[in-house]
């Protein structure tokens, strides 16, 4: 029999509004005592995947009528630039909310939102989930109990390459219609999505961000649609500390967590290993994470519940507070600090990395003056108009096409396309200097090139007569970028390809 939390109180009935991301919760609510009661989504298979799961609730792709359903709070996991909107809808129907990163896409809409939050007295909790993760909460123990001291300066990052997530859903499916792309994800700048880095920070340590200065590589990774690069800026917090916040993509995802106080440091990055003696030569000493007595029960749920992550927290800590326990992290106020974070590296990347406040709207002159700042990032281009009317019944397949050439989703065993060309050429380069056990995943990349390569040769042509025809547009140079890095000439002469592939497995295969 599931154990379940709060079992002693009535059920806290949830709507899910959006049900790509949003459907991760289902599964987790059933040990909070939480009802899954209605859901909504434009997306027919989404939303008879999340009927499937959940046979017993309400769906409808009309978000009006979801809204008009009877639940108590709305997790609105909608799509990015329209949390706030989609929020203030929520409250204003009568429903607390839960709303995935970020809180608000401007300033603005900061101020409308945080009015809204106090005008309803509903619970407003932001969803950040990495905070929650075992290092994060061990790091935020030792720091409350002042084990570190005071602090001084810290890296973490949110480097994750999500490339794909330009032309399909969360769930891998291609956009549709195929000559459009995601919405927002595909021109959506790095700087805004500050939360999964900063927000451990900001939790570990108790400060909030007050100042920052950002930059934007320029080198992007090849067949990235928006074609920008790792986005690091220097955040200051409000005891002087600084954070470098690393978020965007490139080759190799990184999770840095790594903080120095004024008595201790520690590097959580792969194992937390803290550094004490009060000075940069004191001896490093390696910490098993551990649950404290008070969080044991709910994290052996977390694990239970197949997802020791942050996602199982973030609903407990709202249904704490929902029953009259204590306050969940994320209010709407430090919702907007961690929010307003990325909107400000936004424009200071886009200003000459210029150096910009990071306001605080619990105080209402900081909120007047950002009243009517409705600034956003700008675009390079719009997600549905890609290809020139003329050309989109000849790109209906785009992006498939593009799933050809990387699809979402997908570890290094199963990379396609351009990602396992390079995975095997690059790893047969450096075979005689890894390891063996290196040496056979080598190996087994290359005999999977060996297969793939007829099939992946129909979509570089395919994909070259596409980019001949859409000359000076965002697809052109994504699909030229990827040809190039897939060696496109190379693989279109595919037989003399595949007989140098099979010589080589020859040699090093035994
Ligand atoms: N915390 C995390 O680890 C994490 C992970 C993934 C995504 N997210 C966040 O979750 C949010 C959703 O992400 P996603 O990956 O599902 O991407 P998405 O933007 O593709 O999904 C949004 C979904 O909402 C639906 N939708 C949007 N507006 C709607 C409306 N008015 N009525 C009905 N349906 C509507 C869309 O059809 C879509 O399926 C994003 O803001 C993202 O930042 C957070």
């Amino acid at each position: 029999m599931t154990k379940q939390l709060f079992a002693d109180k009535n059920p806290i009935r949830l709507g899910i509004w959006g049900l790509g991301r949003g459907s991760n919760f289902s599964r987790l609510c059933q040990f909070l005592n939480i009802e899954i009661v209605a859901g909504c989504d434009y997306n027919d298979w989404m939303r008879e995947k999340f009927l499937k799961n959940n046979p017993n609730a309400f769906v409808t792709a009309n978000d009006e009528e979801f809204l008009r359903q009877d639940f108590d709070v709305a997790l609105v996991a909608t799509f990015f630039p329209d949390h706030a909107r989609h929020s203030i809808r929520a409250l204003n129907a009568g429903k607390h909310v839960l709303c995935e990163v970020t809180s608000f896409f401007t300033p603005a809409q900061g101020v409308e939102l945080i009015e809204a939050v106090e005008k309803s007295c509903k619970i407003y909790n932001l969803l950040e989930n990495y905070p929650y993760m075992a290092p994060n909460r061990n790091l935020r123990r030792l720091w409350r109990e002042g084990f570190f001291g005071d602090f001084m300066y810290a890296e973490f990052d949110y480097n994750h390459d999500c490339r794909p997530l330009g032309w399909t859903y969360i769930d891998g499916v291609p956009v549709q219609p195929g000559y459009t792309v995601h919405n927002w994800r595909s021109v959506q700048a790095s700087h805004y999505y500050a939360t999964h880095s900063l927000g451990p920070v900001m939790l570990i340590t108790g400060l909030r961000p007050v100042q920052i200065t950002a930059y934007m590589a320029e080198p992007h990774l090849p067949g990235l649609l928006k074609a920008t690069g790792l986005a690091p800026s220097l955040i200051k917090m409000s005891n002087g500390g600084i954070v470098r916040n690393l978020v965007g993509g490139g080759t190799g995802d990184t999770h840095a967590k790594r903080i120095w106080g004024t008595l201790a440091s520690c590097d959580a990055t792969h194992k937390m290993e803290i550094r004490v003696g009060a000075r940069g030569g004191g001896r490093r000493l390696s910490f098993d994470p551990v649950d404290s007595p008070e969080e044991e029960e709910v994290a052996k749920l977390a694990r239970d519940a197949g997802h020791g992550g942050g996602d199982f927290w973030e609903l407990y800590n709202f249904a704490r507070e929902f029953h009259g326990g204590q306050k969940a992290d994320w209010d709407v106020y430090s919702a907007a600090d961690v929010t307003l974070a990325g909107i400000m590296a936004v424009r200071s990347a886009e200003d000459n990395n210029a150096t910009l406040e990071i306001p605080d709207f619990r105080d209402i002159n900081a909120r007047n003056k950002y009243r009517n700042d409705n600034r956003t990032q700008k675009r390079l281009f719009e997600p549905n108009e890609i290809f020139p009317e003329n050309l989109r019944e000849t790109a209906k397949n785009f992006t498939q096409l593009m799933c050809k050439f990387d699809k979402w989703g997908t570890g290094a065993d199963n990379v396609v396309g351009t990602c396992l060309v390079r995975q095997a050429l690059d790893g047969m380069k450096l075979f005689e200097f890894i390891q063996d056990d290196d040496k056979k995943k080598v190996i087994y990349d290359v005999k999977r090139l060996v297969d793939a390569l007829p099939e992946f040769a129909e979509a570089c042509k395919e994909a070259q007569e596409l980019a001949d025809k859409c000359k000076g547009t965002a697809p052109e140079r994504a699909i030229r970028e990827f040809l190039e890095v897939a060696e496109a000439p190379r693989v279109l002469n595919t037989q003399a390809f595949v007989e140098e592939l099979n010589l080589w497995l020859k040699q090093h295969d035994n």
